[in-house]
């Protein structure tokens, strides 16, 4: 498929369709405000950052895919990780305002469109990002790898479900194969990549389910069970992640 990749300020025109892909990549639940607060930070993608998020545009017209990064300092332990998407968000604005020069590219988040899902895309927008990074001489892409299957396997706690491989000793996750087989390895679990909060009718509409009694539920797209307490009328979902880091 000939495609060609922009950067958001090369593409401002293109905005409106980080919205557009973000809308049909994410369960609803998903696009609610994150207790850590990362949506403080996120208007900054597409002014500060511009320079760092991508558009695969397809020759034809449409957008076939979109990606979101920023870049960090890290000092390559896993100790230094940021421990959510808030806390990537709120790094970088602190290494951009202290002037620090950043050495990694820090992938927030890939989203192909629907139409254009099943044709390898995926691999593509790594790509870009890797391309991206080493263009601006960065020595890595690290990203917080939300695993596309595992909402199908909510209650294997992530370490284990991050080390399930296939025959070919790949990895079993679609997406965390997309990046092992661009040569990326598996460094860390963000167990708390963000924090969702809600009453219970809040979470009984972002998900078209009834929560009659407290404890945990089973929920379309989430990653592990969503935790109802009537009493407390709250609902929370932590959203964990799998940090893979790409050397370039
Ligand atoms: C996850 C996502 C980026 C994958 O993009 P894609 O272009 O559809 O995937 P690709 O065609 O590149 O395929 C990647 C792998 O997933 C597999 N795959 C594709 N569609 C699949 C499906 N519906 N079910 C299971 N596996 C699937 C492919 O077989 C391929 O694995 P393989 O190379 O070992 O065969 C895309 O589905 C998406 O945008 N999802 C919503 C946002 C998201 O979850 N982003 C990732 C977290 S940031």
């Amino acid at each position: 498929m000939p495609y060609k990749t922009f950067t958001l300020r090369e593409r401002p025109d293109r905005e409106d369709d980080f919205e557009q892909l973000s809308d049909a990549s994410w369960p609803r639940f998903l696009r609610q405000q994150d207790a850590l607060g990362y949506g403080q930070y996120w208007p900054r993608l597409f002014t500060t950052w511009a320079d760092w998020q991508l558009l695969i545009v397809d020759e034809m017209g449409p957008t076939i895919a979109a990606t979101h990064a920023v870049p960090v300092v890290w000092n390559g332990t896993v100790e230094d990780l940021p421990s959510s998407i808030a806390d990537i968000l709120r790094r970088a604005q602190a290494d951009h305002d202290a002037g620090r020069a950043p050495n990694v590219l820090c992938a927030l988040a890939a989203m192909v469109a629907t139409r254009f899902r099943g044709k390898g895309m995926s691999a593509i927008a790594v790509r870009a990002m890797l391309d991206l990074a080493r263009a601006h001489g960065l020595r890595a892409l690290i990203a917080p790898v939300r695993p596309a299957n595992k909402s199908q396997y909510p209650l294997a706690p992530m370490e284990r479900y991050a080390r399930w491989t296939n025959e070919d000793g790949l990895p079993f996750d679609p997406w965390i194969r997309v990046h092992a087989r661009l040569g990326a390895d598996i460094v860390d679990v963000a167990p708390r990549a963000l924090i969702i909060l809600g009453t219970v009718a809040n979470w009984e509409r972002w998900t078209d389910m009834r929560f009659p009694d407290s404890g945990p539920y089973v929920v379309p797209g989430a990653l592990q069970p969503v935790i109802i307490d009537r009493q407390a009328d709250e609902g929370r979902y932590e959203d964990p992640n799998i940090w893979m880091r790409h050397a370039i």
